[in-house]
């Protein structure tokens, strides 16, 4: 029955089903910040308080992305996918029920982010199965929803929030029961390839050399894990999304501390959303011609100027603006680009538990950089040395761009 699907599936089916698949997550995560008021309002709550949320959030998304891999190899991405909407589904849901922090930790933190993880990876493990010929472009369409749920969140939950009738309490029912729904719709355009599968007239031979496809057969995880090219990504990713994450939490704080308006400074976080879901698709479409290395190489170079120029961009509303863009683009580059180089370095066959490992960076670093950032800030007094101190650390995944080669042939 499955494998009846699967040979009939059009190849732009699990596409869509990437779409959605992220467009459930980037409702999840990126629109965060639309909370702080509502919560601070009704609850008190510090800064720091309902940060945490999103931190535990992130944290607990980015770590099970490793098992989300690892099922969706096994059992194929469907059944993750189905469980994780449930899962997601609930967990949000239950956040427009909490009386305190602990609870709101446990619902939209562990048992959303949870959901979340499992929901996020099997997409990007599956949907360039389906286009060996176009595999970063097939991969920014599992990853672009995140940018177009952060649009869809921020005016969608703002409207309901302040709605007299409705409240931030309606946020996560409606939207928990849509995430369910949209999930599930996504779970049924998710199939893999039968193994001799491939496009018509495409032949693996045609691939071109700046694709950096490793020939010979694919790496097993246990070996992918043991060749030094896949900690080497690991450090340029934990660093790149260290110093993007650090400015997705801080933006609208350093726009208003240099004097802006908080419309203003919103302006920046809206310009920053715009060109990470943007750069999504684009940068598939370049990545499939000139290479991951070299895409790579250039998104951390323009990261570490824009890191560096960020806070004398600060009272400036389009200056702040234009930087903002450049950091969104770059950093939402990374989330097509490091699953093409792990798919081009270690073969198809456990794409999901390699790049679910992998991605456990993004975790790691969606804790750290924005508390980072917050501690250099309190220490120092202004946004100078964190952002510096993010330009610094980005410098380590241009170094890493410069000296990586695929992996050694396992013919
Ligand atoms: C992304 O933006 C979730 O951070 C991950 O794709």
């Amino acid at each position: 029955m499955e494998k009846k699907v699967m040979n009939i599936m059009p190849r732009w089916v699990p596409l869509l089903g990437g779409v959605l698949g992220s467009t459930v997550c980037g409702l999840l995560l990126y629109a965060w910040s639309v909370f702080i008021k509502p919560f601070t309002t009704e609850f008190g709550w510090s800064r720091a308080d309902i940060a945490m949320a999103f931190s535990i959030c992130a944290l607990v998304f980015g770590l099970t992305t490793f098992i989300a891999g690892k099922m969706s190899d096994k059992y194929g991405p469907r059944i993750v996918v189905i469980f994780g909407s449930i899962i997601l589904s609930a967990g949000f849901i239950l956040s427009g029920f909490i009386q305190d922090k602990w609870q709101l930790y446990l619902s939209y933190g562990l048992i959303s982010g949870f959901g979340g993880g499992l929901v996020y990876l099997p997409p990007i493990a599956t949907a360039p199965k389906w286009w060996p010929d176009r595999k970063a472009l097939a991969t920014g369409f599992a990853v672009v929803g995140l940018g177009i749920g952060s649009f869809i969140m921020a005016p969608l939950a703002t409207y309901i929030i302040t709605d007299p009738e409705l409240g931030w309490r309606y946020v996560f029912i409606y939207v928990g029961i849509a995430m369910g729904i949209m999930g599930m719709i996504a779970a049924f355009c998710l199939a893999v390839p039968p193994a001799e599968w491939k496009p018509a007239g495409w032949s693996p031979a045609i691939a071109t050399a700046n694709s950096m496809a490793t020939p010979g057969r694919d790496y097993l995880f246990g070996e992918a894990i043991r060749t030094k090219q896949f900690w080497l990504l690991y450090l340029s990713y934990f660093c790149g999304c260290f110093a993007g994450l650090m400015v997705i939490s801080h933006i609208a704080g350093h726009g208003t501390d240099a004097g802006l308006a908080p419309m203003q400074a919103a302006a920046a976080v809206s310009t920053l959303a715009i060109t990470n879901a943007a750069v999504r698709i684009l940068i598939g479409l370049v990545a499939d011609r000139v290479g991951t290395k070299l895409s790579l190489l250039i998104v951390f170079s323009l990261q570490v100027i824009a890191m560096a120029l960020l806070y004398p961009a600060g009272p400036s509303v389009v200056f702040l603006g234009i930087i903002a863009g450049i950091i969104g683009w770059n950093y939402g580059a990374m989330f097509t680009l490091f699953p093409t180089a792990c798919l081009q370095y270690y073969g198809p066959t456990a794409q999901g538990a390699n790049y679910g490992l992998l991605f456990t960076a993004f975790g790691l670093a969606g804790f750290a950089g924005p508390l980072v950032g917050g501690l250099l800030k309190d220490i120092t007094g202004t946004y100078y040395a964190p952002f510096i101190a993010g330009a610094i650390v980005v410098s380590l995944s241009v170094l890493v761009s410069i000296i990586l080669k695929p992996p050694l042939n396992k013919a």
